[in-house]
């Protein structure tokens, strides 16, 4: 089906459809060149050597129509044209040996789908801080493929559906090579098929990986790709250099790539797209990235773990290496989420910040939870130096921004409540504050016994140096009963509770508890901040449907969902253990797609969801609410 311009984020005037003609001629020339090097090199017209130079080059353009054909912008769509697409298809993927084209489009498509993403992005093996750095990642790029799509894509249904076709192909071609050899032709496989394999998959890797990619840490959807202008490079990468224009329409012919790029300009712009200009008036050519304030879904990081420590008997604290990550600015009282590969399956979890923002590191807290996959995985596993995917920093439970530079009145204060690991946005919450303005700040905290106390120390030694400032009141479980409504009061004495803000995180009832009471106090509802990871399971009204969600693994789940439900509350309350992390909407992590059926989201905006990926049938489990029986997959 080719791409309607009228469905996606920016419409375009479409260029003619039919059988694009450029790419078919780009494979005419290419047939004939390898034709006519062929035949030199048989009449002995040049030294064989010299036949790799090119060979490398026709390998090269002879990827873009691979490439092309791969997402079906040959045909565009044209049933008639669909088997001509496929043949060149093929043809264009024999100079790369080891990568049947079926393979490389199954590949592809997840470098489309998961642009950036530090696990599912197969093109993210090719992202270095500099050329040094990627030169022997481009130079792997093929076995690399090879890899990913034979082990971490086995359980893919669209790669296993490319292995028949594929095996072929590698019988095919090792044939040939053994035939060659055997021949006394090792010479002419060598210089003109190896040689320049590997020189034009360098190339390829660099320019329409790397560099339109770099620096490989946003997946939103007009900052993932980059848009390189300078004089001869669209030539020189055959139109790779407007590269976000053909991650926005895959279905667009490469040679069409900088008409649509002129005409939506203006609307990349003000989606503040990254376009550098090379040479030239608009800005000078640099490889950083946009401001995080342009960062629609957040940025993916994999980090090593450098520090970990005990914190309480039951919880640790990770630290990861931020120094030289640059783009990863955080507010005190945000989380991140943490994901790590535990049996085969991707397991994602969020967790507060407890670094103070700034900090040359990222720190969490891991509250060892009885059956909990991701705490306990932590917690008997994570070793110095092991690397973890982290996304965010997420979450608008945050000091009012007035109190963050410093210009608030000093009569704001803060009231704080928390239980259990709610301490750990709290801590950065209090530093912060205590830093950067005057006023008082009343901790109420819920532990079940001291040995549990997350942060205590720490806490303690705070109150020490500020006694005016701070003052923290701690419920012990296991002598008394949990906050109650006393307590709540208790904790706003002395201040001037119109002027406070105050924040709750903790369980739903507490949060309940805590707006009663504040509510009944006379502060205003926008002074008062809540922050939960537990979902809030409604009891079930409305209609009530089947939903099968079905894992990447194969495990298939059923549930039954009333209306007022979301897919994931329901999960987690039947212990179900579906992708997921945030539970609100912010961090993408339960993103699935809809085979059938229909729902509405909770959070009709969220984050974690761009419009065109709602365009494209996707949902959130986390947001997800049945209107019919729903078929789910993972992606
Ligand atoms: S769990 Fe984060 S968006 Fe659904």
């Amino acid at each position: 089906m080719s791409v309607d311009p009228q469905s996606i984020d920016i419409p375009y005037e479409q260029p003619s459809a039919g059988l694009a003609c450029g790419t078919v001629v780009l494979f005419a020339v290419v047939v004939t060149g390898y034709a006519a090097l062929w035949l030199a090199a048989a009449l002995e017209l040049m030294p064989l050597p010299l036949t790799s130079v090119p060979a490398t080059i026709l390998a090269y353009l002879s990827f873009t129509v691979m490439h092309d054909a791969g997402h079906g912008s040959l045909a565009q769509g044209e049933q008639r044209y669909l088997v001509i697409e496929r043949t060149i298809g093929w043809v264009a993927s024999i100079p790369f040996l080891i990568v049947p084209f079926s393979f490389f489009t199954r590949i592809h498509d997840h470098h489309h789908a998961f642009t950036n993403h530090p696990d599912k992005d197969p093109d993210q093996w090719v992202s270095g801080a500099n050329l040094w750095q990627a030169l022997p990642q481009a130079l792997t790029l093929l076995p690399h493929y090879a890899y990913h799509g034979l082990v971490r894509l086995r359980h893919d249904h669209n790669m296993r559906a490319s292995w028949p076709s594929s095996t072929i192909y590698w019988l095919a071609m090792a044939t040939v090579m053994v035939a060659m050899v055997a021949q006394g032709y090792g010479a002419e496989l060598w210089w003109l098929l190896v040689l320049p394999m590997c020189a034009a998959s360098v190339l390829l890797a660099l320019l329409f990986d790397w560099v339109p990619h770099r620096p490989n840490l946003h997946q939103g959807r007009y900052q993932n790709t980059r848009i390189y202008l300078g004089f001869g490079l669209r030539w020189l990468t055959l139109g790779q250099n407007y590269h976000l224009i053909h991650h926005l329409y895959p279905k667009l012919p490469w040679y069409r790539y900088r008409q649509v790029f002129e005409q939506i300009r203006p609307q990349l712009e003000q989606q503040q797209a990254n376009i550098d200009q090379i040479s030239g008036l608009r800005k000078p050519f640099s490889l950083s990235h946009p401001s995080t304030n342009a960062v629609l879904t957040g940025v993916v990081i994999t980090l090593p773990l450098v520090k970990r420590y005990r914190v309480c008997v039951d919880a640790i604290e990770l630290s990861f290496d931020l120094s030289g990550v640059d783009g990863f600015d955080f507010a005190a009282g945000q989380y991140i989420t943490l994901s790590t590969q535990i049996d085969n399956t991707t397991v994602t979890r969020s967790y507060s910040i407890v670094s103070p923002p700034g900090a040359h590191s990222l720190a969490i807290a891991v509250k060892r939870k009885d059956g909990g996959l991701l705490s306990c995985y932590l917690h008997d596993h994570a070793r110095i130096g092991m690397r973890f995917t982290i996304a965010g920093p997420y979450g608008d439970f945050v000091l009012p921004s007035a109190l963050e530079t410093g210009s608030a009145s000093t009569s704001v204060d803060l009231l704080l409540v928390a239980v259990g690991s709610g301490i750990t946005p709290m801590l950065t919450l209090i530093t912060t504050a205590l830093e950067c303005y005057r006023g008082k700040i009343s901790l109420l905290v819920s532990h079940r016994a001291t040995a549990n106390g997350l942060y205590m120390k720490q806490l303690d030694r705070l109150v020490q140096h500020h006694p005016q400032r701070l003052h923290i009141t701690t419920v012990w479980t296991e002598q008394r009963n949990r906050i109650g409504c006393t307590d709540i009061e208790f904790a706003a004495k002395g201040m001037l509770i119109d002027k406070c803000h105050a924040y709750v995180c903790g369980p739903a009832a507490l949060q309940q508890l805590c707006i009663n009471v504040w509510t009944a106090m006379g502060l205003a509802a926008e002074r008062q901040h809540c922050e939960t990871f537990e979902l809030p399971m409604d009891a079930p009204q409305g209609e009530r449907h089947q939903v099968v969600v079905t894992l990447r693994n194969g495990c298939r789940h059923q549930l039954t969902v009333a209306e007022n439900q979301t897919v994931l509350g329901v999960a987690r309350a039947q212990g179900i253990d579906l992708p997921s992390a945030c539970g609100n909407g912010h961090c993408g992590s339960c993103l699935v797609q809809k085979q059938q059926g229909d729902d509405v989201l909770l959070a009709p905006n969220c984050a974690g969801l761009l419009v065109n990926e709602r365009q494209q049938g996707k949902t959130l489990l986390c947001q997800c609410q049945p209107r019919t029986n729903l078929l789910l997959s993972e992606l």
